[in-house]
């Protein structure tokens, strides 16, 4: 131990570990009051210990929000030491995950911490009659693989509809999957093997955490905002460095939680910056469908000239959940996705494969994807509309332009993990923003789902919400 001053202690280890890139560029830094308690320090030497830092220009001060590491070009030339490569870190979320898990399993009544609509938004009654005429006309689905020209016409169906999000898929690349979660694992199986990094945004979906951990990968964390989505600097950066990654996960359209749509131009630089690294990039499109505009937003693939973008896409959120029917197409990577395929799962079931092919050829799957996506618009307004109205100063949302998912930056200071407790205590649940990450970030978020229908009942729970974030800052609960 030297005598140095204890605040410059603080700033030499916050030093080491944003140089082993335990904050990526851009993300944000423990609270003052979290890194005083921390240390065992009062407030004013942990926040010393930042001003050492920003005069290094190693971190950034916002107004309100607190400290960020700095983006490279914050970063001084010449002595300051740059940061290395980026580390990232094995995947381990288990008991931030079981906490949700229990939630579900819970009889919670205002159920707010999935990302899941309400199922009378799902036509219900419609598909069930649709399913018995099927079995009734044709039993034989229940003992039969889909016939391949079946599946080939199924496959030209879906071709038809990528078309209209400007998507251009050949009709032997359309690969069946349970759900996005096969279509991801499959290809996270694929490219990589266990110790190999995987960069992912940070916010990141907590199943994709579930499923490195599972396949036991590294997530290299790249700061993603609700405005513009995944940070091209930062992923640049890390790349510009070394970071050893394998490929990328990235949600371009109403990414999990922050419901951020990333847009075309960025869209196109960052397959410019994957092409200039060798990197495959693996899209997440579970939200797409769910547009609040005029149309399904471009996906990233149809930009792809190389192949190099594994595209996936499912119908359980803009259709049928319990269907569970998701879809890929995966570039240069697709023949061996398909084996991978054979050897996981071999085929979805005939019987819903050929529900969804009636359903869109005879044009109803429009109607039924429009009526759910204005109703979401709908209820995601009065939602935003509700927490900006309870939550206190200084909350920030960003209304998403689609998707079904509110991330709500409480101020700074907010411990969203201990107000679930109280939420919990008055039967109401959301997601908080620790477990959006490996690291223990976004303590001060929370995310809640807009899927439930509006009503008096859910505009009072928010109102609770929003006086439970009040008094956890007050010091209250
Ligand atoms: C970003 C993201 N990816 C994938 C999934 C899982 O999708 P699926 O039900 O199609 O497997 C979800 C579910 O909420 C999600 O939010």
């Amino acid at each position: 131990m030297t005598d140095l001053p204890l605040y410059l202690h603080i700033a030499h280890q916050l030093q080491a570990r944003l140089d082993n890139g335990e904050w990526p560029p851009g993300s944000r830094l423990p609270a003052v009051r979290q890194l005083a308690a921390e240390h065992g320090v009062n407030t004013l030497t942990a926040l010393a210990a930042y001003r050492h830092l920003e005069e290094q220009q190693r971190v950034v001060a916002r107004p309100r929000s607190g400290f960020f590491a700095a983006l490279p070009r914050h970063v001084a030339s010449g002595t300051t030491a740059q940061p290395g490569p980026t580390a990232a870190a094995l995947v381990d979320v288990d008991s931030r995950m079981s906490q949700l898990i229990r939630l579900s399993a819970s009889s919670i009544r205002q159920q707010l911490h999935m990302a899941e609509a309400h199922s009378s938004l799902y036509p219900a009654q419609e598909l069930s009659r649709r399913m018995q005429l099927l079995l009734a006309r044709q039993p034989e689905l229940i003992g039969a693989y889909l016939p391949t020209a079946d599946q080939q016409q199924l496959q030209q169906q879906i071709r038809r509809l990528a078309a209209s999000w400007q998507l251009d898929i050949p009709l032997d690349k359309v690969l069946f999957t349970q759900g996005i979660t096969e279509a991801i694992s499959l290809s996270l199986r694929l490219l990589t093997r266990p110790g190999d990094v995987v960069a992912v945004e940070t916010p990141v979906y907590f199943g994709l955490l579930q499923t490195l951990q599972t396949l036991g990968l590294k997530a290299l964390e790249i700061p993603c905002t609700p405005d513009a989505g995944l940070s091209l600097e930062a992923l640049e950066f890390a790349l510009r460095h070394g970071a050893p990654v394998k490929c990328l996960v990235t949600v371009t359209n109403f990414q999990n939680p922050t419901g951020a749509l990333m847009p075309d131009d960025n869209k196109k630089r960052l397959l410019q910056l994957a092409r200039r690294h060798g990197l495959t990039i693996i899209e997440d499109d579970v939200f797409g469908e769910l547009y609040f505009g005029a149309q399904h937003p471009t996906p990233l693939k149809a930009w792809d000239r190389d192949g190099e973008v594994i595209y996936c896409s499912s119908f359980t959120k803009s259709f049928a959940p319990a269907f569970r029917l998701g879809w890929l197409s995966g570039g240069r990577h697709h023949a061996a996705l398909e084996r991978l395929r054979e050897s996981s799962s071999l085929v979805s079931p005939a019987i819903l494969l050929a529900v969804l092919s009636e359903v869109l050829a005879s044009g109803d799957y429009a109607r039924i994807s429009q009526r759910i996506r204005q109703q979401l618009k709908q209820q995601m307004d009065a939602l935003a509309d509700a927490v900006l109205d309870a939550f206190p100063r200084g909350t920030r949302v960003r209304r998403p332009q689609g998707g079904m998912l509110l991330w709500v930056e409480g101020p700074e200071g907010l411990d969203s993990q201990a107000m679930l407790e109280t939420a919990l205590a008055r039967s109401i649940s959301f997601a908080p923003g620790l477990v959006f990450s490996a690291e223990p970030r976004f303590g001060h978020c929370l995310r809640i789902n807009c899927g439930q229908p509006w009503s008096t009942q859910l505009a009072e729970d928010i109102r609770t919400l929003g006086w439970l974030a009040s008094e956890q800052l007050a010091g209250k609960t």
